[in-house]
């Protein structure tokens, strides 16, 4: 086997602090400063410590895009739900806020999202200043403790100086429980079709639809997906939009159910089906399940309200239910995936999620040239880079059977394989570092390729210290998942498995700064 090695120096700094350094938790103490320990994230939202899940209420007010978040600020497992709050000017660098919702008597505070009431349909603020409105499940865990059956709810708050203080609505919950036991995580949006507000609700296997005026008055209008999509777990986290075609002028719209468990690699994913939507009733005729992401890692995704110009973006909590609690960190758990823009291509006639990460990425390494390389066929290639732990990696795809690993000097290795025989990618975690605290995690993970060009696919990929998203024919396929190396990588080998030369275009390692300050 031939081995060539080429050295990569690309500088990119993206980075300036926006994290305060008081921990929250002053009785703990740690060797390594916030932000440096291991494993951590370091251009991918994390709270500073403890536990977090789904991201809540994407809002975009006032130049700021907003994160709330499942939080629980007293440990690194899922507890009583609190909303985490942060805010973005350009959707890399966040500055963390105060928490914004707490539990209460009615319970703790689960899924849902925020709008800005600018009409001041609810009365709660003014035409000058209007509210901003969180729409979340309540979750009585006395209720679900004493085997009761209505102990979610959907509650309101609302914030008169853009999301920095919050009020509890004092006749909450403004939609009581049918007696349905998971009957959560309400998305809500203006409706320009019926001039009102429309929530998405999941009870149990199927959506709801709900209207409303004013957001405190609320009637349902609709079922959907009872006998549709896939069932193997609770619906959850539900989000519709539509997107115009440039050319007919046709309109689609598209429903995001997050399931758990139920996901095509295990646990917890997000099922799509595009559809349309007359303003109260979702309808579709897909017959093929449409995930949004064939990793293991991205989960309970929903996207933005009131973005400036309309663009649909999305984030995601990068973990899974599967071991989310189980990853070998201490100070904090789990991140966010890159948020990403969404968008519906026709590929062969079907309707095709796309999601590529948000803009901000789009100068990143631009400068800089690739370079070609070919693989004579059955052979491998190896660059080293010792910043490849936490990178962007492209380069342009010939269609060729290969595979990328990236290897440290313990030979910790995860790799990714593209297969055009079996029309599949894979990810392989299974030796790339610690992979013990949960037996499903090792499980290689797969995603169909078939409906890709053969040739000229352009690859995509972040490695952020511990998570990969790979993104296949500019986000037609995309992979997502978390590894635990335990030495940084430093090299990526490149193996083409064919029976003829291959040859990667451009290829380029672009090395991604901290987003956060060195507290
Ligand atoms: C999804 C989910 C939601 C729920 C929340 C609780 O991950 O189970 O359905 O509202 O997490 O934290």
């Amino acid at each position: 086997m031939r081995n060539s090695a080429i050295f990569l120096f690309l500088f990119l700094v993206l980075g300036s602090c926006k994290n305060s350094s008081k921990p929250l938790d002053s009785m703990t103490t740690y060797d390594t400063p916030l932000y440096q320990e291991p494993h951590r994230p370091q251009y991918h939202f994390t709270p500073k410590e403890k536990w977090m899940n789904d991201p809540n209420g994407l809002v975009y007010y006032k130049g700021l895009y907003h994160l709330f978040y499942q939080y629980y600020p007293e440990d690194i497992v899922w507890g009583p739900m609190h909303w985490g709050h942060a805010t973005s000017t350009d959707l890399l660098h966040w500055e963390h806020k105060p928490i914004a919702l707490f539990p209460d008597q009615h319970g703790y505070i689960f899924s849902g999202s925020a709008v800005v009431d600018f009409e001041n349909t609810s009365g709660l603020g003014t035409i000058e200043n209007p509210a901003m409105v969180a729409i979340f499940t309540y979750h009585l865990m006395e209720g679900e403790k004493a085997g009761k059956t209505d102990y979610q709810t959907q509650g309101i708050a609302y914030s008169l100086d853009g999301g920095d203080s919050w009020e509890m609505y004092q006749e909450n919950p403004v939609i009581g429980n049918p007696g349905i036991k998971d009957f959560r995580d309400p998305k809500v949006f203006w409706n320009e079709k019926t001039n009102a507000w429309t929530m998405l609700l999941v009870a149990g296997d199927h959506l709801q639809i709900w209207g409303s005026e004013n957001l405190i008055d609320w009637n349902k209008q609709s079922e959907f997906g009872k006998n549709q999509g896939a069932h193997g777990g609770v619906w959850e986290c539900p989000d519709l939009f539509s997107f115009t075609d440039e050319t007919s002028g046709a309109e689609k719209w598209v429903l995001f159910i997050s399931i758990n468990p139920g996901a095509p690699n295990g646990g917890s994913g997000t099922q799509y089906f595009v559809g349309d939507f007359d303003g109260k009733t979702f309808t579709s005729d897909q017959e093929e399940d449409q995930w949004v992401d064939w990793g293991t890692d991205n989960y309970a995704g929903v996207t933005y309200n009131h973005t400036p110009d309309g663009a649909r973006l999305f984030i995601g909590w990068m973990s899974n239910w599967l071991y989310a609690q189980n990853t070998p960190t201490e100070r904090w758990r789990s991140a966010m995936t890159l948020p990403r823009t969404l968008s519906l291509k026709d590929i062969e006639g079907v309707p095709t999620l796309f999601s590529t990460p948000a803009p901000v990425w789009d100068n990143i390494g631009k400068d800089q040239k690739g370079k070609d390389v070919s693989v004579p066929a059955g052979q491998s290639i190896v660059t080293y880079s010792e910043d490849l732990n936490q990178s962007k990696i492209d380069f342009v795809w010939d269609g060729s059977a290969m595979s990328f690993s990236f290897v440290n000097q313990k030979q910790e290795l995860l790799s990714v394989h593209l297969d055009p025989e079996n029309q599949q990618m894979s990810i392989d975690r299974s030796a790339s570092g610690l992979v013990d605290f949960q037996e499903d995690f090792k499980n290689i993970q797969i995603g169909p390729i078939g409906d890709l060009p053969n040739t000229e696919i352009s690859v995509s990929i972040f490695l952020d210290q511990s998570s990969i998203e790979v993104f296949l024919n500019g986000g037609q396929k995309v992979m997502t998942a978390q590894f635990f190396n335990t030495n940084p990588y430093n090299q990526l080998k490149i193996e083409n498995k064919g029976t003829e030369k291959a040859v990667f275009k451009g290829l380029k390692i672009t090395p991604i700064h901290s987003i956060w300050g060195q507290d």
